[in-house]
């Protein structure tokens, strides 16, 4: 009986170690991916090299790992598809958790006539054409929830992008409710909202 119970201890302590070094492994594993691969474009803290690529620092967990596994599987378009192809789940959630985890910077908006058209939008909306606040999803600090993105930050130029994504169908990701919004925008109420969201911390 004695050695029957030590084998079935020992049995379980290989499996716990077993657990413990694959955990490791997707830690080493997500560090190389970071450097080699993300970093390049997004850098090691998730602060974009430029403001086209998106900022990842700070941006809600659930959100990301969402992203990466329809950029992944096809589901949204862009070069993101060839970054993403051979990840594996437990690297996608190891990928969301490392820059989720991230300081969120910003940068005060040098126009703060235009930012502040924006910051209207932003929390009223515009009940003459029928867009609703973006704080009434986004929060009315901008951080998103577990499932919405996180604006507050982000880069201008690549908000301006999506909404125009958005517009044209081109983001094909759960488009609905957004392109409903962003069609309903003018220019001038795009960039001055995506000015304000820049500045927000
Ligand atoms: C060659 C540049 C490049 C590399 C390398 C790259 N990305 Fe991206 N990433 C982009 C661009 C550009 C976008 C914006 C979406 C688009 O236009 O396709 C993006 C978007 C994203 C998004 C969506 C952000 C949002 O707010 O919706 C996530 C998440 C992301 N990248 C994670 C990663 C991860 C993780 C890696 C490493 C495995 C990585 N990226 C490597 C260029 C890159
Ligand atoms: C009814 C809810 C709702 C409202 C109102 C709304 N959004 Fe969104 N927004 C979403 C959802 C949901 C997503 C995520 C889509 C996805 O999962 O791909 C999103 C995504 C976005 C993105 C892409 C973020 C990224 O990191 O790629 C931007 C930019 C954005 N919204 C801007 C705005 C702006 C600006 C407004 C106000 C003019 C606004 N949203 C109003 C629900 C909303």
């Amino acid at each position: 009986m004695g050695s029957l119970r030590n084998g079935l201890i020992l049995a379980g302590s290989i499996l716990l170690l077993g657990g413990a070094v694959q955990a490791a492994d997707v830690k080493g594993r997500v560090k190389e991916i970071v450097t080699e691969r993300c970093s390049l474009c997004h850098g090691v803290d998730g602060e974009a090299a430029t403001s086209v690529y998106p900022r990842l620092a700070a941006q809600n967990e659930t959100y990301v790992v969402k992203q990466l596994k329809d950029f992944r599987d096809g589901r949204r378009k862009g070069t993101m598809n060839e970054m993403a192809r051979d990840l594996t789940d437990d690297e996608i959630n190891g990928l969301a958790a490392y820059f989720s985890g991230k300081k969120p910077q910003s940068k005060r908006p040098l126009d703060v006539d235009f930012a502040a058209v924006g910051k209207y939008i932003f929390h009223n909306g515009n009940r003459y054409s029928g867009i609703a606040p973006c704080a009434s999803c986004h929060g009315e600090a901008g951080r998103g929830t577990e499932q919405l993105p996180r604006l507050a930050g982000q880069h201008p130029a690549y908000v301006e992008g999506q909404l125009m994504e958005f517009v044209s169908g081109s983001r094909t990701n759960d488009k609905s409710i957004m392109h409903a919004v962003a069609t309903k925008l003018t220019t001038l109420e795009m960039k001055a909202v995506a000015t304000y969201i820049g500045g927000l911390e």
